[in-house]
């Protein structure tokens, strides 16, 4: 079942009914100031860090679900109701909420006037602006009063929503335009240069700033008294809740509309220029955003600009196939979601309270793989910002809060894939861009710059620390846990409240991850390679010789007959063996092993994918590993915590089925690696939205695997690293346009069935009009470029070339 269809043309997904399974979201902002909007309305905003400068309140675990948000409330004679449904919930008459890029729109309708809603954040103003039109369809005259709301949160939302004992006294708010304006100015007395600002285009009937003078005590924001009563009452508040609400009456003629432009924005002021006069803030930036906004005129200009910035960005990877879907997610949702992930890595959706994990170290250096093409000068900095938090002896903080850009010392460091990461970002922005500066750039190690060195440095520490903290089998030690977050083979955590990953010595001498060699064979070679652009051998040799004795150790101590072993435990037990009773393979390592290239040669890989197909894969996608846990393995931590099915525990972890298809890439094996990439990819799964619940336009980090109840269901839409792989995979490898360091190499591997198909590609300042001629799934047999045939499957470049027609035969 639908609740919705794609609207490619427009760039947009239409959702139909405000009763979707789940809240389907969308993400406005593109730099530093973001909002979360539901098809409900719901949601909220903040200032660059969803922890320490979060702007409105929102309630996570609320009933009914999805509540708070930015609201719109019409009064139309004793009908209330709301533009997006919630919060007030009356039957609409019509409704359509559009979710586009960067911006979302509400038509609805009830009693013949209709209300639009247009919401987005402009490129380069720290505001969320809302254009409402209302239109009286009816024969004779609407009187209708408009209110707005917005509740504030208390800036730190961890705080907000635990210390009442003095949040409860320290609210503060100016008024001004008798109303129109709203200053939401809490601490900005002491420590605080900023405030916000709720205001409209209009001079208004009324004004809240007390949520308990709006609502009433006892309500909630689905009957406030205000709405109920026809005005607002004015209140100024003092400490309690403040909130920002407006009450704007129209009389509408039959045919007659009027819009109205409300901005919610931050404001920062300089130290010495904070006050008006005592105790007033300084206004100005206030006024001068409201004046850019106040217009219809400024307000579309601006969402135009939005607009042709995505269609910019959209245009530097391009695919036409015959096939709809590959096109729609390449061209549009799997790009525009890969720029959530690089603007929010895991810190704010729905699953994700924003609180919790601020950017991660190996999240973020992933996420880039998918945005590096789009925002280049961008990737630069977040690869600086991160290696930043790396530790001189190559180790990293797990993750950094992004507006202190700080390593988080709650939970420290010692995941040990992290390190590699990072060689993985740096590698492919230097492919993406051939910017060999930034291998010079000077980066400190835990922000300190009196012990910085380069980035090489920093990528060579990466390297040397797996290098050097082997375990007995000569493979990686594992530390807390790998890629698999819930692998905790050094904790033995016995109570409950102990973090899985962080309690006990955590850094155990013995257990040993196959993942993370795999890891190593991969970007060990790639670190060869920057070494070898830098003229320095001797590093490529003595990188190539670590990586032999790693891949030596893979298939051999890390080969379990049929597939690869997952880990050795602190015990030198096996993890993801024949041996064990549950959790006898694991899909991470075949994977990324293969796509690594270890046993292809040696005829492992090939039976590694197969005993994948045969024992993990499902109608919805491959699942994490089998059997699934059925009681809690203390020697294995939280992946045993789980219910089988769910999340690390046997669920199907969207993030690694990719590495699954680009490993049946690298065999070559087209039809079995399009089938792989279908089974998760949203466009294909739209038609089970009651089932798959989460948005069909994004990938979900997980869903529930085969031994679950509830399988098939998505959970923890947005916020995953299947975004940048699934692009990675579906953009470089199936349809094999690939960024080398010489140049964009041409490989696509495609099912029997996929027919010929052209790309486009922005690729070091020129354009590639690539066509492709299929024939067979993998194999280049022909490639000729602006008209001169060339050997292998590199497109050469060449200096000043702006332009390459490219056309590549496959078989
Ligand atoms: C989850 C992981 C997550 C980790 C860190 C675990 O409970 O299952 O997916 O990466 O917590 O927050
Ligand atoms: C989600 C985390 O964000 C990611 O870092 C981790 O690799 C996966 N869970 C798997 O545990």
């Amino acid at each position: 079942m639908k609740y919705g269809y794609f609207d490619d043309n427009a760039l947009e997904y239409v959702i139909t009914t405000p009763k979707t399974p789940l809240p389907w979201i969308n993400y406005l902002g593109n730099r530093e100031f973001f909002s979360l909007i539901s098809n409900t309305c719901g949601g909220y905003t903040f200032y660059k860090d969803a922890k320490l400068l979060r702007l409105t309140r929102y309630r996570y675990n609320n009933v009914p679900y999805d509540n708070n948000g930015k609201y719109f409330y019409i009064k139309d004679g004793e009908t209330v109701w709301n533009p997006g449904w919630q919060p007030v919930k009356t039957a609409l008459d019509s409704y359509e909420c559009r979710h586009g890029l960067g911006y979302s729109t509400f038509t609805s309708s009830k009693n013949d006037v209709e209300a639009k809603v247009l919401t987005f954040v402009p490129m380069a103003d720290n505001c969320e602006v809302s254009k409402v039109t209302l239109t009286n369809k009816k024969s004779s005259d609407a009187s209708l009063t408009l209110f707005s709301y917005v509740e504030w949160c208390l800036w730190n939302a961890d705080d907000d929503m635990k210390n009442f004992q003095r949040n409860l006294s320290t609210g503060e708010v100016e008024v001004t335009d008798g109303g129109s304006v709203i200053y939401h100015k809490t601490e900005y007395r002491e420590r605080r240069n900023h405030y916000a600002i709720y205001g409209v285009n209009t001079a208004v009937d009324g004004f809240d700033t007390s949520r308990d003078a709006f609502l009433g005590a006892y309500n909630g924001p689905d009957s406030p008294d205000a709405v109920a009563d026809g005005k607002c009452t004015g209140s100024v508040a003092s400490g309690w809740s403040p909130i920002a609400a407006h009450q704007i009456n129209v009389t509408l003629k039959p045919g007659e509309s009027r819009t109205f432009i409300f901005t919610l924005g931050y404001i920062e002021n300089p130290e010495d220029d904070k006050w008006e006069s005592y105790g007033v803030v300084n206004k100005k930036p206030a006024v001068a955003m409201l004046d850019k906004f106040k217009t219809e005129e400024a307000v579309d200009a601006s969402l135009e600009e939005l607009k042709n910035y995505w269609k910019e960005l959209l245009s530097i990877y391009h695919v036409s196939s015959s096939n709809e879907k590959v096109d729609r997610m390449v061209n549009i949702w799997n790009q525009y979601q890969c720029m959530v992930t690089f603007n929010m890595s895991r810190s704010a959706s729905y699953y994700e309270s924003g609180i919790g994990r601020g950017m991660g170290f190996r999240d973020s250096c992933q996420d880039l793989l998918g945005f590096v093409h789009l925002i280049p000068d961008r990737a630069r900095q977040r690869i600086i910002d991160i290696a930043s938090t790396q530790f001189q002896d190559g180790s990293a903080y797990h993750q950094y809060q992004p507006l202190t850009k700080k390593g988080n010392s709650d939970i420290g460091s010692g995941f040990n894939d992290d390190p590699l990461w990072l060689i993985a970002g740096t590698s492919a922005y230097i492919r993406e861009t051939g910017d060999l500066s930034i291998l010079k750039e000077m980066v400190p190690f835990d922000n300190d710059m009196s012990v910085a060195k380069t980035l090489m440095d920093h990528l060579k520490c990466s390297f040397n620390f797996t290098a050097t903290h082997k375990g007995p089998h000569g493979l990686p030690l594992i530390g807390r846990a790998d890629w698999n977050d819930c692998l905790n083979l050094n904790c033995f955590s016995e109570h409950p409240g102990e973090s899985f990953q962080t309690f006990g010595p955590s850094e155990g001498p013995v257990a040993e991850s196959v993942f993370i060699a795999g890891m190593f064979v991969k970007y060990g070679e790639e670190y060869a390679q920057l070494a070898e652009l830098l003229g320095d051998d001797a590093e490529a040799a003595r990188a190539r010789e670590e990586v032999k004795k790693v891949y030596d150790a893979t298939t051999t101590a890390g080969w379990d007959g049929d597939w690869f072993v997952r880990a050795y435990d602190a015990n030198s037990n096996k993890v993801g063996s024949k041996e064990c009773e549950e959790g006898q393979i694991f899909i991470e390592p075949q994977g990324f092993c293969v796509l690594a290239g270890i046993g292809v040669e040696e005829g492992l890989a090939e039976k590694a994918l197969k005993s994948v197909e045969e024992k993990l894969d499902t109608k919805y996608g491959v699942m994490i590993l089998q059997p699934a846990y059925t009681k809690y393995h203390l020697e294995l931590g939280e992946v045993s915590s789980y219910p089988p099915g769910y999340k690390e525990n046997g669920g199907i972890f969207c993030h690694n089925n990719p590495w699954v298809s680009i490993a049946e890439t690298v065999l070559g094996h087209g039809n079995r690696a399009f089938e792989i990439y279908k089974k998760t990819c949203p466009a294909y799964i739209e038609e089970i939205s009651d089932v798959h619940c989460t948005e069909p336009y994004v990938y979900s980090q997980m869903v529930a695997g085969r031994d679950a109840k509830f399988f098939g269901q998505g959970k923890n839409s947005w916020l995953t690293g299947t975004a940048a792989w699934t692009f990675v995979n579906i953009s470089q490898y199936i349809l094999g346009v690939y960024p080398t360091h010489k140049g964009l190499s041409i490989n696509p591997c495609v099912p029997e069935d996929f027919g010929d198909f052209s790309i486009t590609r922005k690729y070091r300042g020129a354009t590639y009009n690539i066509s492709v001629k299929q024939n067979a799934q993998k194999g280049v047999s022909k490639l000729i470029v602006n008209g001169k045939e060339v050997e292998g499957n590199v497109i050469p470049y060449e200096e000043g070339v702006k332009e390459y027609t490219v056309e590549a035969v496959i078989g």
